[in-house]
């Protein structure tokens, strides 16, 4: 008599990127091939993954104490299996051995689809193991079965165009943890597309660290801007969204694929990283604040009312006072919908590792602070503006909590709505009439529908 395999169980934790979020999807469907279940703590699990960021020392030292935590379950649970992959997997390779000797696993960014045959191997006693080859291995399993790689929604998923990066920014860990930038042929992703769309996805976001050099090595046939139309018109897709751009790459015609495609959402996030010449300069951004502008006014030309929305660095090596007052000089210019900023963190490996960290702490932080408030209110701002408008929501949760809204989710200018409707379902595109406004989200009711008008 053949043994009945016993399901294996698989806890997955995701710090960092929407990349690690996808990649984490990719993870749980080529496990759940391989016979595992996905369960939602770590203690009823017999495999458990911390995928990990390395953008700054904070997201490192965060998976760092989870994983230490994470330890303790051995006592109870002997024979549990535990790996890191991602960012941090990928930097620090065997040394992770050295730091945390209990750990089965050390999987980098490249070696994902060989997470399989890594798990078999521990299973029957083999490890640790430590795979940080750059090298993807062709894919085992082409579809995502039940959970679409992103945040949780069950109508919107994320796609993975593009890996790795060639611009090597002065701050930026991201070329040496996700190696080179490589294109996925477009085959591959129209295809990924439709078995998203086919699963229930009625919104994708593309995605790669620099999405408008997608198509570099792969022929003059495909560029970023062929590619956004081919999906665009895909049978069944309603909105179309991608992240992350890079402003010095940002293409006339790219720009005109916000006149011309009507299901691309109307938001894009450009970094700008700071409002600075010198600064730019020496980050190795390859624009000037002037060039930036001029792509902002010319993307708001093309689609009028546009949400930008961008990441800023604060207390970069050399930043002056006067450097960050040209920062916040730009961002009360552009108005962007919402910024996020980060305080600047070492990153070793990189250019700007090797010249002194010379902007104290209190000053980040202060300068972070006076950022954030400014941000903040033209956020508020800006909300306050919409109360009466109108917005476009595609419906992605449902609110059980009696006197809440009864429906979410995100406008094509990426903002929160939650709104009360009849006759509605999650993947529905959802007119909203905007009646209150609040720091971080929108409230209102579905805007009622028109007549159906009377023929004779
Ligand atoms: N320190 C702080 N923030 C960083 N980022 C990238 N590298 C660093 C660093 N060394 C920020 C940038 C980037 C975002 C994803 O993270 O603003 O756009
Ligand atoms: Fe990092 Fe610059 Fe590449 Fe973005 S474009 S991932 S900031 S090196």
């Amino acid at each position: 008599m053949s043994e009945t395999p016993t399901t294996r169980r698989v806890y997955l934790e995701t710090f960092g990127c929407q990349m690690n979020d996808y990649d984490t999807a990719r993870m749980m469907r080529l496990l759940e091939t391989a016979g595992y279940e996905k369960v939602e703590l770590p203690k009823d699990a017999d495999l458990i993954l911390v995928n990990t960021c390395s953008v700054r020392d904070k997201a490192e030292q965060k998976a760092l104490s989870r994983l230490g935590r994470l330890k303790s379950l051995r006592r109870t649970r002997p024979g549990i299996l535990l790996g890191v992959t991602g960012c941090f997997a990928q930097r620090e390779g065997e040394k992770f051995l050295r730091r945390m000797p209990y750990i089965d696993l050390i999987l980098g960014t490249g070696a994902i689809e060989r997470l399989p045959e890594h798990i078999r191997a521990l299973e029957c006693g083999r490890g640790p193991i430590v795979d940080i080859d750059l090298e993807p291995t062709p894919s085992p399993v082409t579809d995502f079965g039940r959970h679409l790689p992103g945040k949780g929604s069950s109508v919107a998923a994320f796609l993975t165009i593009m890996r790795g990066c060639d611009n090597y920014c002065a701050y930026c860990v991201v070329p040496y943890v996700r190696g080179p930038e490589r294109s996925r042929p477009p085959d591959d992703i129209l295809r990924e597309a439709r078995g998203l769309i086919t699963q229930g996805a009625h919104e994708l976001t593309l995605l790669g660290q620099n999405v408008n050099s997608y198509g570099r090595g792969l022929g003059d046939e495909i560029d970023f801007p062929r590619l956004l139309t081919m999906v665009h018109d895909l049978d069944g897709l309603t909105r179309l969204r991608f992240t992350t751009s890079h402003p010095k790459d940002l293409s006339d015609r790219l720009i005109d694929a916000f006149a011309k495609l009507p299901k691309l959402a109307p938001h894009l996030h450009l970094p700008v990283q700071a409002g600075s010449n010198q600064v730019l300069a020496r980050m190795n951004r390859g624009y000037t604040v002037e060039q930036y502008l001029a792509r902002v006014d010319a993307l708001r030309a093309a689609r009028p009312g546009i949400a930008v929305t961008t990441d800023i660095l604060v207390g970069f090596p050399g930043e002056t006072d006067d450097d960050f007052r040209q920062t916040c000089d730009l961002v009360e210019s552009v108005r962007y919908s919402n910024a996020f900023s980060f305080r600047y963190s070492v990153r070793p490996g990189t250019a700007a590792a090797k010249w002194p960290d010379d902007v104290p702490d209190e000053q980040k932080i202060e300068r972070l602070i006076n950022l954030q408030a400014r941000q903040q209110r033209i956020t508020r701002e800006l909300h306050r503006e919409m109360v009466g408008g109108r917005v476009e929501v595609l419906v992605e949760r449902e609110q059980t909590e009696p006197g809440l809204p009864r429906w979410s989710g995100k406008s094509g200018c990426y903002r929160e709505v939650h709104f009360a409707g009849d006759d509605i379902g999650l993947g529905d595109m959802v007119t909203v009439e905007v009646e209150r406004a609040f720091a971080n989200h929108l409230e209102g009711r579905a805007a009622p529908t028109a007549p159906p008008v009377q023929r004779q």
